[in-house]
Protein backbone atom coordinates (compact mmCIF):
# COMPACT_ATOMS: atom_id res chain seq x y z
CA UNK A 1 0.00 0.00 0.00
CA UNK A 2 1.26 3.56 -1.06
CA UNK A 3 1.09 6.57 1.16
CA UNK A 4 -0.27 9.97 -0.40
CA UNK A 5 -0.79 13.15 1.77
CA UNK A 6 -2.39 16.14 1.08
CA UNK A 7 -1.34 19.26 1.88
CA UNK A 8 -1.91 22.23 -0.79
CA UNK A 9 -4.78 24.93 -0.16
CA UNK A 10 -4.62 28.37 0.09
CA UNK A 11 -5.07 27.90 4.31
CA UNK A 12 -7.26 30.32 4.26
CA UNK A 13 -9.52 29.97 7.37
CA UNK A 14 -5.78 30.72 8.97
CA UNK A 15 -5.14 34.18 7.34
CA UNK A 16 -3.13 36.14 8.41
CA UNK A 17 -1.46 33.22 9.73
CA UNK A 18 -1.00 31.03 6.20
CA UNK A 19 -0.32 34.35 4.16
CA UNK A 20 3.22 33.68 3.76
CA UNK A 21 3.71 29.60 3.99
CA UNK A 22 1.76 26.64 3.59
CA UNK A 23 -0.28 25.86 6.44
CA UNK A 24 1.33 22.56 6.86
CA UNK A 25 4.39 24.26 7.50
CA UNK A 26 3.25 25.60 11.23
CA UNK A 27 3.86 24.59 14.16
CA UNK A 28 2.04 22.23 16.22
CA UNK A 29 3.82 21.91 19.66
CA UNK A 30 7.47 20.95 19.11
CA UNK A 31 6.99 20.14 15.68
CA UNK A 32 5.75 21.49 12.19
CA UNK A 33 2.31 20.34 11.19
CA UNK A 34 3.05 17.86 7.92
CA UNK A 35 5.15 15.51 10.39
CA UNK A 36 2.17 14.77 12.08
CA UNK A 37 0.57 12.71 9.04
CA UNK A 38 3.82 11.48 7.54
CA UNK A 39 4.36 9.38 11.29
CA UNK A 40 0.92 8.43 10.87
CA UNK A 41 1.69 6.74 7.43
CA UNK A 42 5.14 5.22 8.46
CA UNK A 43 3.30 4.03 11.93
CA UNK A 44 0.98 2.41 9.49
CA UNK A 45 4.09 0.47 7.68
CA UNK A 46 4.05 2.53 4.74
CA UNK A 47 6.99 3.49 3.50
CA UNK A 48 6.43 4.42 -0.32
CA UNK A 49 5.09 8.06 0.21
CA UNK A 50 3.88 11.21 -2.24
CA UNK A 51 3.27 14.26 -0.79
CA UNK A 52 0.97 16.64 -2.46
CA UNK A 53 1.47 20.12 -2.10
CA UNK A 54 1.73 23.91 -3.98
CA UNK A 55 1.15 27.63 -3.79
CA UNK A 56 4.59 29.79 -2.70
CA UNK A 57 5.91 27.99 -0.39
CA UNK A 58 6.40 24.35 -1.84
CA UNK A 59 9.68 24.14 -1.51
CA UNK A 60 10.16 25.12 1.86
CA UNK A 61 8.60 21.32 2.50
CA UNK A 62 11.99 19.96 0.11
CA UNK A 63 13.84 22.03 2.48
CA UNK A 64 12.58 20.83 5.98
CA UNK A 65 11.96 17.11 4.51
CA UNK A 66 13.95 16.20 2.12
CA UNK A 67 14.23 12.67 2.04
CA UNK A 68 12.50 11.68 5.06
CA UNK A 69 15.12 10.88 7.36
CA UNK A 70 13.41 12.13 10.17
CA UNK A 71 11.05 9.33 9.65
CA UNK A 72 13.15 6.96 8.82
CA UNK A 73 12.79 6.94 5.31
CA UNK A 74 15.28 6.72 2.25
CA UNK A 75 12.88 9.00 0.02
CA UNK A 76 10.37 11.33 -0.64
CA UNK A 77 8.05 11.63 -3.30
CA UNK A 78 6.37 15.19 -3.85
CA UNK A 79 4.32 17.11 -6.50
CA UNK A 80 2.75 20.19 -7.45
CA UNK A 81 -1.30 21.45 -7.36
CA UNK A 82 -1.39 24.13 -9.23
CA UNK A 83 -4.10 26.02 -8.40
CA UNK A 84 -6.92 25.29 -5.83
CA UNK A 85 -9.23 22.49 -6.61
CA UNK A 86 -10.02 20.80 -3.56
CA UNK A 87 -9.00 17.40 -1.77
CA UNK A 88 -9.93 14.83 -4.57
CA UNK A 89 -8.64 17.50 -7.12
CA UNK A 90 -5.58 17.20 -5.47
CA UNK A 91 -5.54 13.71 -4.92
CA UNK A 92 -6.31 13.28 -8.95
CA UNK A 93 -1.64 14.02 -8.93
CA UNK A 94 -1.32 10.65 -7.68
CA UNK A 95 -2.58 8.46 -9.97
CA UNK A 96 1.17 7.58 -11.43
CA UNK A 97 2.19 7.61 -8.69
CA UNK A 98 0.13 4.99 -7.16
CA UNK A 99 0.20 2.76 -10.39
CA UNK A 100 -2.38 0.16 -10.06
CA UNK A 101 -1.92 -0.07 -6.32
CA UNK A 102 -4.35 0.29 -2.82
CA UNK A 103 -3.44 3.62 -1.39
CA UNK A 104 -4.08 5.47 1.85
CA UNK A 105 -4.86 9.17 2.01
CA UNK A 106 -3.82 11.35 4.85
CA UNK A 107 -5.13 15.03 5.03
CA UNK A 108 -2.07 17.17 6.11
CA UNK A 109 -3.81 18.74 8.79
CA UNK A 110 -5.11 15.70 10.70
CA UNK A 111 -3.62 14.69 13.99
CA UNK A 112 -3.91 11.31 15.51
CA UNK A 113 -3.38 9.95 19.04
CA UNK A 114 -3.18 6.39 18.23
CA UNK A 115 -2.72 4.46 15.07
CA UNK A 116 -4.02 3.48 11.89
CA UNK A 117 -2.21 0.15 11.94
CA UNK A 118 -4.89 -2.59 12.12
CA UNK A 119 -7.40 -0.56 9.33
CA UNK A 120 -4.34 -0.70 6.95
CA UNK A 121 -3.68 -4.56 7.54
CA UNK A 122 -7.13 -5.31 6.74
CA UNK A 123 -7.63 -3.52 3.45
CA UNK A 124 -3.61 -4.38 2.11
CA UNK A 125 -5.29 -8.13 2.74
CA UNK A 126 -8.45 -7.28 0.70
CA UNK A 127 -7.39 -4.24 -1.30
CA UNK A 128 -11.28 -3.74 -2.73
CA UNK A 129 -13.40 -0.66 -2.76
CA UNK A 130 -13.57 1.92 0.06
CA UNK A 131 -12.63 2.21 3.73
CA UNK A 132 -13.36 5.53 6.35
CA UNK A 133 -12.68 6.22 10.00
CA UNK A 134 -14.92 7.53 12.17
CA UNK A 135 -14.52 9.31 15.09
CA UNK A 136 -17.57 11.12 17.82
CA UNK A 137 -16.83 15.11 17.73
CA UNK A 138 -19.05 17.59 19.57
CA UNK A 139 -18.85 20.01 16.18
CA UNK A 140 -19.57 17.39 13.39
CA UNK A 141 -21.21 20.00 10.71
CA UNK A 142 -17.82 21.20 10.17
CA UNK A 143 -16.77 17.84 8.88
CA UNK A 144 -18.01 15.11 6.78
CA UNK A 145 -20.78 13.43 8.72
CA UNK A 146 -22.32 10.06 8.01
CA UNK A 147 -25.45 8.91 8.26
CA UNK A 148 -25.03 5.63 9.64
CA UNK A 149 -27.75 2.29 9.74
CA UNK A 150 -26.89 0.38 12.50
CA UNK A 151 -22.83 0.42 12.10
CA UNK A 152 -23.34 0.74 8.29
CA UNK A 153 -22.59 3.96 6.57
CA UNK A 154 -24.95 4.40 4.13
CA UNK A 155 -24.44 8.05 2.96
CA UNK A 156 -21.89 10.92 3.66
CA UNK A 157 -22.95 14.51 3.72
CA UNK A 158 -20.33 17.62 3.31
CA UNK A 159 -20.40 20.26 6.26
CA UNK A 160 -24.23 19.97 6.85
CA UNK A 161 -26.44 22.66 8.77
CA UNK A 162 -28.15 19.73 10.68
CA UNK A 163 -25.42 16.97 11.78
CA UNK A 164 -27.24 12.79 10.88
CA UNK A 165 -25.37 11.29 13.44
CA UNK A 166 -22.38 12.99 16.01
CA UNK A 167 -19.62 11.82 13.75
CA UNK A 168 -17.25 13.06 11.51
CA UNK A 169 -15.68 11.12 8.50
CA UNK A 170 -11.48 11.64 9.63
CA UNK A 171 -9.23 12.94 6.99
CA UNK A 172 -7.69 9.27 6.48
CA UNK A 173 -9.59 7.48 3.49
CA UNK A 174 -8.27 4.21 2.28
CA UNK A 175 -8.97 3.29 -1.41
CA UNK A 176 -8.52 0.44 -4.35
CA UNK A 177 -7.64 1.49 -7.70
CA UNK A 178 -10.72 2.51 -9.20
CA UNK A 179 -10.37 5.84 -7.02
CA UNK A 180 -9.24 8.06 -10.08
CA UNK A 181 -11.89 6.28 -12.24
CA UNK A 182 -13.95 7.57 -9.79
CA UNK A 183 -12.29 11.46 -9.59
CA UNK A 184 -13.32 11.64 -12.80
CA UNK A 185 -16.55 11.77 -12.79
CA UNK A 186 -17.12 14.27 -10.36
CA UNK A 187 -18.48 17.75 -10.20
CA UNK A 188 -17.51 20.57 -8.71
CA UNK A 189 -19.55 21.44 -5.25
CA UNK A 190 -21.30 24.84 -4.58
CA UNK A 191 -17.52 25.50 -2.91
CA UNK A 192 -16.32 25.15 -6.22
CA UNK A 193 -14.01 22.10 -5.26
CA UNK A 194 -14.47 18.35 -6.10
CA UNK A 195 -15.22 17.13 -2.68
CA UNK A 196 -13.63 14.26 -1.03
CA UNK A 197 -17.01 13.10 0.44
CA UNK A 198 -17.82 12.74 -3.19
CA UNK A 199 -15.73 10.14 -3.89
CA UNK A 200 -16.35 8.00 -0.72
CA UNK A 201 -20.40 8.63 -1.68
CA UNK A 202 -19.62 6.61 -5.06
CA UNK A 203 -18.06 4.16 -3.10
CA UNK A 204 -21.51 3.67 -1.32
CA UNK A 205 -23.34 3.69 -3.84
CA UNK A 206 -22.04 0.55 -5.08
CA UNK A 207 -22.08 -0.95 -1.81
CA UNK A 208 -18.11 -0.76 -1.56
CA UNK A 209 -17.12 1.35 1.60
CA UNK A 210 -16.86 0.19 5.36
CA UNK A 211 -15.85 2.16 8.14
CA UNK A 212 -13.96 1.82 11.65
CA UNK A 213 -14.29 4.10 14.69
CA UNK A 214 -11.12 5.30 15.97
CA UNK A 215 -9.54 5.24 19.36
CA UNK A 216 -7.97 7.62 20.79
CA UNK A 217 -8.18 11.73 20.01
CA UNK A 218 -8.34 13.01 16.32
CA UNK A 219 -8.15 16.81 15.60
CA UNK A 220 -8.14 18.65 12.41
CA UNK A 221 -5.57 21.82 12.53
CA UNK A 222 -7.16 24.04 10.11
CA UNK A 223 -8.93 26.57 12.37
CA UNK A 224 -7.69 29.26 14.68
CA UNK A 225 -9.90 27.21 17.29
CA UNK A 226 -8.62 23.65 15.81
CA UNK A 227 -4.72 24.69 15.49
CA UNK A 228 -5.01 25.70 19.45
CA UNK A 229 -6.33 21.98 20.44
CA UNK A 230 -4.23 20.26 18.33
CA UNK A 231 -1.06 21.78 19.79
CA UNK A 232 -2.70 21.42 23.65
CA UNK A 233 -3.56 17.64 22.91
CA UNK A 234 -0.54 16.85 21.29
CA UNK A 235 1.27 18.96 24.44
CA UNK A 236 -0.77 16.94 27.21
CA UNK A 237 -0.45 13.58 25.50
CA UNK A 238 2.71 13.06 25.04
CA UNK A 239 2.37 12.26 21.17
CA UNK A 240 4.72 14.88 20.51
CA UNK A 241 7.30 12.19 22.26
CA UNK A 242 7.67 10.49 18.60
CA UNK A 243 11.48 10.56 18.51
CA UNK A 244 13.43 12.13 15.82
CA UNK A 245 16.38 10.64 14.29
CA UNK A 246 17.79 14.01 13.68
CA UNK A 247 17.41 15.36 17.21
CA UNK A 248 18.02 11.96 18.78
CA UNK A 249 21.50 12.18 16.54
CA UNK A 250 20.28 8.77 15.34
CA UNK A 251 21.15 7.81 11.25
C1 LIG B 1 -12.25 17.91 4.83
C2 LIG B 1 -13.31 16.98 4.24
C3 LIG B 1 -14.26 16.50 5.33
C4 LIG B 1 -13.46 15.84 6.46
C5 LIG B 1 -12.39 16.79 6.97
C6 LIG B 1 -11.48 16.11 7.97
O1 LIG B 1 -12.84 19.08 5.25
O2 LIG B 1 -14.00 17.69 3.22
O3 LIG B 1 -15.19 15.59 4.79
O4 LIG B 1 -14.35 15.46 7.51
O5 LIG B 1 -11.58 17.28 5.90
O6 LIG B 1 -10.50 16.99 8.46
P1 LIG B 1 -12.12 20.53 5.20
O7 LIG B 1 -10.69 20.32 4.90
O8 LIG B 1 -12.84 21.30 4.17
O9 LIG B 1 -12.37 21.09 6.56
Amino acid sequence: MKGIILAGGTGSRLYPLTRVTNKHLLPVYDRPMIFYPIQTLVNAGIRDILLVTGGQSAGEFLRLLGNGKDFGLQHINYTYQEGEGGIADALRLAEHFADGEPICVVLGDNIIEGNILSACEKFRRKPEGAHVILKEVPDPQRFGVPVLDGNRVIRIEEKPARPPSPYAVIGVYLYDHTVFDRIRTLKPSARGELEITDVNNSYIAEGKLSCSILEGWWTDAGTFESLLRANNLVAQSGANKMKLSSATGAA
